[in-house]
């Protein structure tokens, strides 16, 4: 504890020294949130993020997450400078969408609107017409469907099932998935369900569909966090990175929270469901993340300014 409160205080100056807020995510490590609280940061889901950092004086974003938010981060705002604790965090749905195969499916298409995930490279989101994140992702489908739009939807494949059942818009998927959420387990769910009926069981979209059958609410972190709040239950089934227990048991300190289980056995796990990227996001790094040379954000200024267009557009949408 003395440790971390060392490395807190060394990296609260720097962020003060250098005119740099911290920007974090509701999987990062309690520490992290805490800090990024405690410093006039945001914590948050990843539209959220993108709003904060394109809205914030400040001349230095100091992105805790994983790497597309931090290229979200360049491409709404150019001038700014974009750190990361490292540059290595990545997500498997952008490592499973690569441009030039995408760019060459979307080429086969060209009647469909290509609607992509912000889990994806700068340069798959230059090549979209729009960018959602899961708080809007069903929103965004609907507004498409309303126009007689037909749809691309890459990379995760869940989400893109969940959107195309919840809003009957004409869907044609890229086969990505997160490695964290796909891992839950409909059957261990049931079984936890079982042991305690009175729980209500909370999901991420990124989950496959038996899981989402399973749910009383599905939705963004942000909206499971608003869920846990609104809902009268005192115990929750959790389907997403246990990062999200930290602000989950802030807001609601008397409600009992579970870790959805990852094997069908339907034991708690207490390792399971952690993004192993997000986990690269930890106080040393953080401590380190001004005097590296490589760690910094950088987008190609013409690909930046394509993908800043249907980032741009989600924004506006969401506003
Ligand atoms: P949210 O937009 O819900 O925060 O999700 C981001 C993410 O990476 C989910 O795995
Ligand atoms: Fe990507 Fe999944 Fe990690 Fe989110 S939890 S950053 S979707 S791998």
């Amino acid at each position: 504890a003395e440790q971390e409160a060392s490395l807190k205080a060394q990296i609260k100056a720097r962020l003060e020294a250098e005119d740099a807020v911290l920007v974090a995510h509701y999987y990062t490590s309690p520490a992290v949130q805490a800090l990024a609280e405690e410093t006039g940061g945001c914590v948050s889901d990843s539209l959220e993020m993108a709003r904060f950092g394109h809205d914030h004086p400040a001349r230095t974003l100091v992105v805790a997450g994983v790497k597309f938010m931090g290229e979200t981060a360049k491409i709404l705002t150019p001038d700014k400078r974009v750190l990361m604790p490292t540059l290595e965090a990545t997500c498997s749905l952008d490592l499973g969408c690569p441009i030039e195969e995408f760019s060459a499916f979307c080429d086969q298409h060209p009647d469909r609107k290509v609607v992509v995930y912000a889990n994806t490279s700068a340069a798959v989101k230059a090549r979209a017409d729009w960018v959602v994140t899961s708080s809007i992702a069903l929103d965004v489908a609907e507004h498409l469907a309303e126009q007689g739009e037909k749809i691309i939807w890459a990379p995760d494949q869940h989400l893109g099932d969940y959107v195309r059942r919840q809003t009957g818009a004409d869907i044609i998927m890229w086969d990505g998935a997160c490695i964290v959420h796909e891992e839950f387990k409909a059957r261990g769910i049931a079984d936890l369900k079982a042991v305690y009926p009175d729980a209500a069981v909370l999901v991420h979209p990124e989950s496959p569909a038996a899981v989402l059958e399973l749910a009383d609410r599905v939705g963004s972190t942000t909206q499971i966090i608003r869920a846990s709040k609104e809902l009268p239950n005192e115990r929750f089934i959790v389907a997403t990175d246990q990062g999200i227990f930290y602000k989950l048991q802030q807001e609601s300190p008397d409600k009992e929270f579970i870790i959805a289980p990852t094997a069908g056995e339907g034991a708690t796990c207490r390792s399971c469901a952690n993004c192993p990227w997000m986990a690269m996001n930890e106080l040393e790094s953080l401590a380190g993340v001004f005097d590296r040379d490589d760690n910094e954000i950088f987008v190609d200024p013409e690909l930046g300014e394509r993908a800043m267009v249907p980032l741009k557009r989600m924004l506006d949408f969401a506003a």
